[in-house]
């Protein structure tokens, strides 16, 4: 009985070991971004984060600049998301604390500090999203349940004492409808959001009753969904997968990139000439890697803790590329692991599961703090909130197991 648990153990062990995505069942619970002037930032780097400094030293032997300050969070959760809010030099992270998954924590890039906003939630489940921040308004869109929710961040730096409501903005019109005509609600069942953002417009990819190379549309500044989808001229599938966009030095992104979740090719799209180009897909197949990118790189963290990039110019880069890994940084594998071990497939929770909910406020109909104008520019990258460690633990516990008897 003992010796058939153990022999089963050390298969699963073994197999995991080999296998290090396969384990996966959830995003990172490390994230990287970028400051202003296009550092890379990493966080939650087996206990530390990091500043690996500008794309021409990635490569580069030197060491990456330890960063790591008080006030941050325990990045023990899974499908941390970070994102770069380019008129505050400020990075705000999603998820990163599993016992308070509602929180959002701020990192003041410039003064290189840490502070915690808490929010009220309201409807919005934070174990179950996908968001954007818009570039111009600094407000987070997120996409939960069907609902389209938003939170105005302001242009903060530094933690406000008074929560920030989620905004219950609208529900959601995913349909292929094009006879101009709003279906709140249609096609939204069971969709995993996809989001994108590009010229203020929040673009909704991976809908399956979609023809390839569309996207449905919510215009930020107007609260408004596109009835009709828009093509971008390349069939691009319509099936689940990641996005990030580009960053301009000043101003909108107009780019963003797509990867579906099989990693056979990234295709970026531009939303003012709505053409595709397609890039090469990611060395590292990996459904749950998240995507970063700035204004001349796009940059994957995977599960196992891997980060890799692929240049890009957004004027004359048209197809290709190489993607290369960014040595400078440690593997992040390790991140929720107790040891700090690296290279172990596993991911072991270290601090208490978090189980408690998140506050749970007084929600709100209304929407918010709207459109500010403005012309600098704000993030891209989309994110899955979650919790509920469940597969997680049991992948963890079968890989100590079997690292502890191999
Ligand atoms: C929303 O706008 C009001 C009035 O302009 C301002 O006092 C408040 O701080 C804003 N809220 C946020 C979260 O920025
Ligand atoms: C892109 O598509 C939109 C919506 O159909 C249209 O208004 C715009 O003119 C198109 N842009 C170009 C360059 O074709
Ligand atoms: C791309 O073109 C724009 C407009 O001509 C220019 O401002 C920008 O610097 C160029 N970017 C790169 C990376 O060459
Ligand atoms: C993390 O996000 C994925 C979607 O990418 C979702 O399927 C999964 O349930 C989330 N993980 C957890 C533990 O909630």
């Amino acid at each position: 009985m003992i010796w058939s648990l153990l022999t089963a153990l050390v298969v699963a062990g073994t197999h995991l070991h080999g296998t290090a995505n396969a384990a996966a069942s959830a995003g990172p619970s490390a994230c990287v971004t970028f400051d202003i002037n296009w550092n890379l930032l990493a966080f939650g780097f087996n206990g530390k984060d990091y500043n690996a400094g500008t794309q021409d030293t990635w490569t580069s032997s030197g060491a990456p600049t330890d960063i790591t300050a008080s006030g941050r969070p325990p990045f023990n959760s899974p499908n941390t998301t970070c994102y770069l809010s380019q008129f505050t030099n400020a990075i705000y992270v999603l998820n990163a604390d599993s016992a308070n998954p509602s929180d959002i924590y701020i990192y003041d890039a410039t003064a290189k500090s840490w502070t915690t906003q808490t929010v009220t939630t309201g409807k919005f489940d934070p174990s179950n999203f996908g968001a954007i921040l818009d570039h111009d308004t600094n407000v987070f869109y997120a996409y939960s349940n069907g609902e389209l929710y938003n939170l105005d961040m302001g242009l903060l730096k530094a933690a406000n004492s008074t929560p920030i409501p989620w905004n219950d903005v609208q529900e959601a019109d995913l349909s292929a409808d094009s006879d101009g005509t709003s279906t709140p609600g249609a096609g939204t069942d069971g969709y995993q959001p996809v989001m994108a953002l590009a010229q203020n417009h929040i673009h909704f990819l991976g809908i399956s009753s979609l023809p390839a190379g569309d996207a449905k549309i919510f215009v930020i500044h107007f609260s408004f969904m596109q009835p009709a989808p828009q093509n971008y001229g390349t069939p691009f599938p319509s099936t689940h997968g990641r996005a990030a966009s580009f960053f301009q030095d000043q101003g909108v992104q107009q780019e963003f990139a797509f990867i579906p979740d099989d990693g056979s090719a990234t295709y970026v799209i531009n939303v003012e000439t709505n053409t595709t180009k397609t890039l090469s897909g990611p060395s590292v197949k990996d459904p749950f890697a998240q995507y970063y990118a700035s204004t001349s790189a796009l940059v994957q963290l995977t599960t196992s803790g891997q980060v890799n990039f692929l240049a890009y110019n957004q004027n004359t880069t048209t197809s290709g590329g190489t993607w290369t890994t960014i040595s400078k940084l440690p593997s992040a594998a390790s991140a929720l692991s107790p040891s700090g071990s690296a290279g172990a497939a596993g991911a072991a929770p270290t601090g208490s599961s978090g189980g408690k909910s998140g506050s749970s406020g007084s929600g709100s109909g209304s929407s918010g703090n709207s459109s500010s104008g403005g012309s600098g520019s704000n993030s891209g990258a989309v994110g899955m909130g979650s919790r509920g460690l469940g597969g997680m633990v049991l992948a963890a516990g079968l890989a100590v197991v079997g690292v502890l008897v191999l």
